[in-house]
């Protein structure tokens, strides 16, 4: 049921008083449909301003999702809705310089670089990048780009970056358009950059505003779209202000299955109707939870979410196993830590087998002594990284 704005359990004794709810109700329904967006709300009218040459820099956050997505239909749409912590420390910084080109042809032409290093090897994701959102961004062609590109997380610490680097980049395209078309408000720009982001890599959609992100069309969430994130429209208590996320660096190898193929094994999945059933299910149990601050029932929403999306791989076909050893050494000494300590410890992980551990704030001194203590010794040469939520993308 959407939002309707009526109170539980409220009575109504008039007539009166029913007919204007009534309408109130209808107003609010058809304000909902109306503002449900389409892809051709992103394809753009002419643009009234030129751009020959400039940069423009963007700094953008990663992501580590509460409710996971996994599993996606044709063009991006998620199989479900999934909800995000922004991060604050791991990010990705790309600096984009553009030239408009006397001639243009039929390709995309650009340079990419890592680290100040070329990289060939990533182009063609950019080139898939590119053609999948040149409809929306028709200059694209138009232009040389020099794309430059590094992240502040360490090279191959087994963080995915393809959430931060594409929200960079498409927050960087999408200033450029601001240039050509400076009429669209920042509002439209951050539903845009989000919206050409998940073309990129769906999660990246989730990374271009803070702190707590919403993705997905979910019946319980005025406003929520398959085709961009949003800011969660509801109340959220302060316990979750500056949650902690501490990232506990397992194993830095690449990974052996990417999320793309993990996504498309969801296809015919035994289990797949009751998982995407369950995650619009849990978006549901986290409203009270966020507003109320109900750590307990957060920590089982949590834990639940991370080990189903793994139990998803474990029974795809082929199935296929991200945790290692250690990552179940850790978890179980989270257990045990958590019920001798009383905090509110808990973890979540994505596609690998690196540990994320969120907890409030005021837990912090206790916490970071224990991992100091019990868990280093099962992280990849005794590595973490301290990050917590964080607040959004930075302009360069
Ligand atoms: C497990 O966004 O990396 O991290 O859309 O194919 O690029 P693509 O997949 P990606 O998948 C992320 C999956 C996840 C869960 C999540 O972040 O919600």
């Amino acid at each position: 049921m959407p939002d309707l704005g009526l109170g539980p359990g409220r009575i109504l004794h008039h007539k009166d008083d029913a007919r204007a709810n009534k309408k109130c109700v209808l107003k609010t329904i058809f304000a909902q449909i109306s503002v449900q967006m389409t892809d051709n709300d992103f394809v753009p009218v002419p643009y009234t301003h030129q751009a020959m040459a400039g940069k423009i820099g963007w700094e953008a956050p990663s992501n580590i999702a509460l409710v996971k997505y996994w599993g996606k239909k044709a063009n991006q749409i998620p199989a479900n809705p999934s909800i995000s912590f922004t991060l604050s420390a791991s990010t990705t910084t790309t600096l984009v310089t553009y030239r408009k080109l006397e001639q243009f042809g039929e390709e995309f032409d650009f340079d990419f670089l890592f680290e100040g290093t070329a990289k060939e090897e990533f182009k063609p994701k950019i080139k898939t990048f590119f053609s999948r959102i040149e409809r929306f961004l028709p200059f694209l062609k138009q232009y040389h780009f020099t794309i430059e590109s590094s992240n502040s997380f360490p090279h191959s610490s087994g963080i995915a970056s393809s959430a931060s680097s594409m929200a960079a980049l498409a927050l960087c395209l999408v200033a450029l358009e601001k240039r050509l078309n400076p009429a669209m408000s920042p509002e439209f720009l951050t539903k845009k950059a989000s919206f050409l982001a998940r073309l990129g890599s769906g999660s990246a959609c989730r990374s271009v505003q803070g702190d707590l992100v919403q993705w997905g069309a979910h019946t319980g969430t005025v406003g929520s779209s398959d085709l961009y994130g949003i800011k969660y429209p509801y109340a959220v208590h302060p316990i979750f202000g500056n949650y902690q996320d501490t990232i506990l660096l397992v194993d830095r190898g690449p990974k052996q299955v990417s999320s793309t193929l993990g996504h498309d094994l969801m296809h015919g999945h035994p289990f797949s109707q009751q998982r995407f059933d369950q995650a619009q299910q849990n978006l549901t149990k986290l409203r009270p939870v966020f507003e109320e601050g109900d750590l307990d029932a957060f920590v089982e929403i949590v834990e639940s979410e991370a080990l189903t999306l793994h139990a998803m791989m474990m029974t795809s076909l082929p199935y296929f196993v991200l945790i290692k050893p250690n990552t179940l050494e850790i978890i179980n000494k989270i257990w045990a830590f958590r019920q001798k300590s009383k905090t509110h410890l808990c973890f979540t992980l994505d596609a690998g087998a690196n540990v994320h551990l969120l907890y409030p704030e005021g837990e912090k001194g206790e916490v970071l002594q224990f991992i100091k203590n019990e868990l280093v010794a099962y992280c990849e040469n005794g590595q973490y990284i301290c990050d917590k939520i964080g607040y959004g993308p930075k302009k360069m």
